[in-house]
Parts: structure tokens; sequence; C-alpha cells
């Protein structure tokens, strides 16, 4: 065997070491070892089975992709635990994006004014673009309407409904806002 030959020989050999699927067409080719025997390969499931007196693998069956799971559809009310009452100190405005599952895709604003907490949909009230905090003022960007940070009501822009509120509270240090459909 000239040096060539045997340097393809050899990496045919180390790759159906490193994956005895290498060369399979149709189906594995590593050889079923115990009746029942369960292996996954190119997202089939194959099943040892007998076939006369050898071990074969069945033909495979698909295996179907995960489909996500959405988060259980909640109506009424739910409370959501937002941040710590530190976050929001004295005469500030905050914006919060909830982890939790059932408040997905959506952010408020929290603002407190002598000591009292407000809580605000973050969504502008003209054609529903993102509200963010400006200086004083929040503002929406596509059309630029500003709304008052101490009670959500616009101030300027094409906006004329204020923002909408959610009952908001402190318990044990954390801000709670309920949600509500
Ligand atoms: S959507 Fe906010 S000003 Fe138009």
């Amino acid at each position: 065997m000239n040096r060539k030959s045997f340097l393809a020989l050899s990496g045919a050999a180390l790759l159906q070491l490193v994956s005895p699927f290498a060369n399979a067409a149709t189906g594995p080719t590593l050889k079923p070892t115990k009746l029942g025997q369960i292996i996954i390969w190119r997202k089939k499931k194959y099943t040892a089975i007998k076939s006369g007196k050898k071990l074969v693998w069945n033909k495979g069956v698909a295996i179907a992709k995960p489909k996500p799971i959405p988060p259980p559809e909640v109506h009424g009310t739910f409370d959501i635990d937002l941040a710590a009452s530190e976050e929001v100190p004295e005469g500030m405005t905050q914006v919060f994006f909830p982890k939790d599952p059932h408040a997905q895709n959506k952010s408020f604003f929290v603002t407190r004014n002598d000591s009292v907490l407000i809580s605000f949909d973050s969504i502008c009230t003209h054609e529903g673009c993102q509200v963010w905090i400006g200086m004083p003022l929040l503002l929406c960007a596509c059309h630029l309407s500003a709304y008052d940070p101490k009670t959500g009501i616009p101030v300027s822009g094409p906006s004329v409904r204020p923002l909408k509120t959610y009952p908001v509270r402190e318990e044990l240090g954390r801000i709670i806002l309920t949600n509500t459909f």
C-alpha cells in the first residue's frame, strides 16, 4: 500500500470511529446490541427489533418538533412584582419591563410623588407607540406626544387621552402592580 492510499484509508477509518453513521444514507449503521434499544439519528427515533434471528433497526419514526407552550391565558386581574421600592425614589419616574409571563411585551411607568406611587401603561394613547422617559416629561417618539409623569395626562402632541393607570402598592419593600384586562 502506498502512502497516499494508506492516508485515505486511515481517514475513512477515523471517520467511522468518530461517527459510526457517517456512511449511512437511509438509516443508522451502528449495530443494535439489544432488543428494544433506542437511538436518535437524523431527527428520527430508531428501535432495535428482531428480523429472523438478527437484531436490526426499525424504519424509524420522525421526531416531532416540540411546540412552544404559550403562557396560560389570564382574565381579570393579577399582581405583578415590578421592582424593589428603592428603585423608585421620591420625585422619580421609572419604566419596568416585568418578567411575569402574563405581562410579556408590556412595560409600565411607576412614579413617586409626595410619597404616593402611581403607575401608567407605557403605550401611547395616540397610535400605540412606546412612550419613554424624557426630561421632564414622558415622550412618544412617533408623533411627539408628551405626557405629565405625575398624572399621565397628555400635555402636547396629537394624543388627547391620558395613559392608562394601574393600581400599584408596596408590600415588604416591593412594588406590586395589579394588571387588569
Ligand atoms: S403614537 Fe404616540 S404620538 Fe402618535
